[in-house]
């Protein structure tokens, strides 16, 4: 089996979705746009090409993937005993960013869900990308498309600095809309548990349920969730007021750091949609101290929030 017949050179930025879905149906590796991140796109029902997902990037094999679905509708194939609210969530949100963890369809290989009888699907809100999953005709497990624990990527640009020639192809769609992962929903449990905050605002989540999430714990827990995810090279330091910020700049550059400040007066969105290419930079200046002023704790800025906590965790 041969994922270039095509004649590219691995690591090769392509546009053309009938290439795409080509190279997947090969058993080929392909970084995908979504409106959130870049995905790192496998044939769902390969083993092989998934092997190949968690090599690449560096990640534990025990950790799930999320299985991505041209339409609604194709949720039947992958979950069993979908449940009346588990069909209103998607209904309501589908195409878009909510994963809903689900019982797995027999048929779902284990290798995706990291061994378990659940499952994590999602149907993107991005054109292209749906092309491709209709045209292979099967779904594809993606996990963002950057090493484990690194910043997910929002452009090809980001995805051929992190994994080059790693992948056959990367499929670009432009900039991400949304800029950070989907929230995560585990509709497995009672009442559903919000695994992880993200494009999705569990607010809206909640008004289409008319019930509260419930905050995760237990086992399904995703590994996103780790402390230290999403971490740039820089370090990361939180201040919740600006006038705390200063402080800590001028304490910061005291000893000898190269400090910046990322304090800008945007909607929670365009956070959201900038957040990871403001990381990005500031390693790409070499800054020593990134010290932020998150956006207010609710919609899309609890999810920045998350991911910023996560980045200045453990270091
Ligand atoms: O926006 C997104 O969700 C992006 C794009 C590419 O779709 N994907 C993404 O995938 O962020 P990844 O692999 O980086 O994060 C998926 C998260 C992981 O934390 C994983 O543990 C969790 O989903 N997950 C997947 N299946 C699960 C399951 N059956 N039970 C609990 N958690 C699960
Ligand atoms: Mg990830």
């Amino acid at each position: 089996m041969n994922a270039n017949d095509d004649g590219l050179a691995p690591g090769s930025v392509i546009t053309d979705p009938e290439l795409a879905a080509r190279i997947l149906a090969a058993g080929g590796v392909v970084a995908l746009p979504t409106e959130t991140v870049y995905g790192l796109g496998a044939d769902a029902t390969n083993p092989d090409a998934i092997a190949r997902i968690f090599d690449i990037k560096g990640r534990p094999r025990d950790h799930p993937l999320i299985l991505h679905v041209a339409d609604p509708v194709d949720l039947e194939d992958v979950a069993q005993n979908v449940t009346p609210p588990v069909r209103r969530l998607v209904e309501a949100f589908w195409p878009g960013p909510l994963s809903v963890i689900v019982p797995a369809a027999d048929g779902v290989s284990r290798h995706a869900t990291g061994g378990r009888d659940t499952v994590a699907v999602r149907c993107p809100d991005h054109d292209l990308t749906r092309r491709v999953l209709r045209r292979l005709g099967r779904s594809v497990a993606a996990p963002s498309a950057n090493r484990f624990g690194r910043v997910s990527p929002t452009t090809a640009a980001h995805v051929v600095e992190d994994l080059g020639t790693s992948v056959d192809a990367i499929l670009d769609g432009g900039v991400c809309r949304v800029g950070l992962e989907s929230t995560i929903v585990d509709c497995t449990v009672d009442p559903p548990q919000l695994l992880r905050p993200g494009g999705l605002s569990a607010e809206e989540i909640e008004s289409v349920m008319s019930r509260s999430l419930a905050s995760a714990e237990g086992p399904s827990r995703a590994s996103g969730m780790l402390a230290s995810h999403y971490a740039p090279r820089c370090r990361i330091i939180v201040v919740d007021q600006a006038i705390g910020a200063m402080d800590a700049v001028l304490d910061e550059r005291s000893q000898g750091h190269y400090v910046e400040l990322l304090d800008p007066a945007v909607t929670a969105e365009m956070w959201a949609h900038h957040l990871y290419e403001w990381l990005r930079d500031a390693d790409r200046r070499r800054v020593d101290v990134l010290v932020v002023v998150p956006p207010e704790d609710r919609g899309l800025g609890s999810a920045v929030r998350d991911r910023l906590s996560r980045a200045s965790a453990g270091r």
